[in-house]
């Protein structure tokens, strides 16, 4: 069984505003609605574990009763960081059924069916599948306002999400480090624990709504999506 942790348990500062940006609504839904049916009509995934804030929990259990979302089995309550609120989506996981759970970021809901698929699949094969996406600009160093280097851009690439791994895996990176407060993807960790990750290429369009900007580039790239 595949399992997805979609994590929204962000205050999400940098964006500002009153209401957390995944309640924000685009084309007369919630954000966060429409990333978690992005994974509902996805066949590879069995079952949804949404992580929110305990204080959005109650009202969004009301909310939640409008859409048709039957694989989400669980909501938990978020942490401190994102890795933390990961560990508790993890924590309510089956581990007696679970081969592979994938990690998505409530805040990406224009993520593609394929890119979802693909990714698990390579987890099935591999252990561990990270989607990523070219870079495109020239990535300078800096040392205050002066460039002290151009970094080779064909070796890298940026971390989206979801990124899965065989469930043993994740579980083993996560007890392995202490430091998991500080990781701000799930690839991190399983890189520290040695196990080696196969990257899936993803699309650029699968953005993390951010800053207010990228609410209005999602309104747009909504009404272009594809499966
Ligand atoms: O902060 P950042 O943009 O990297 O957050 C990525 C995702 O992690 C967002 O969907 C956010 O809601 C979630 N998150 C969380 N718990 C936290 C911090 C972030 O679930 N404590």
């Amino acid at each position: 069984m595949n399992s997805v942790i979609i994590v929204a348990a962000g205050s999400g500062t940098r964006f500002g505003g009153g209401v957390p940006k995944q309640f924000l609504e685009i084309h007369g839904k919630p954000v966060i609605v429409h990333t978690l049916e992005r994974f509902e009509n996805c066949r590879a995934v069995d079952e949804i574990i949404l992580v929110l804030s305990s204080r959005e929990i109650e009202n969004f259990q009301k909310t939640i009763g409008r859409y048709d979302l039957k694989k989400l089995v669980k909501i938990v309550a978020g942490g401190q960081t994102r890795a933390e609120s990961v560990l508790n989506g993890l924590n309510a996981v089956n581990a007696e059924t679970t081969e592979v759970v994938a990690v998505h970021d409530g805040a990406r809901p224009l993520v593609s069916r394929s890119e979802i698929e693909r990714t698990i699949e390579k987890a099935r094969e591999t252990g561990a599948a990270c989607l990523a996406a070219k870079v495109t600009d020239t990535i300078k160093e800096v040392s205050g306002d002066k460039i002290v280097g151009t970094i080779d851009r064909s070796h890298l690439r940026r971390a989206l999400t979801p990124q899965a791994f065989r469930f043993d895996v994740l579980r083993k990176a996560y007890a392995q480090n202490d430091a998991a407060g500080a990781a701000t993807d799930e690839c991190f960790l399983v890189e520290k624990s040695g196990y080696e990750i196969t990257v899936v290429e993803g699309n650029a369009r699968n953005i993390k709504i951010t800053h207010p900007e990228d609410l209005k580039m999602a309104e747009f790239l909504f009404s272009e999506l594809e499966d």
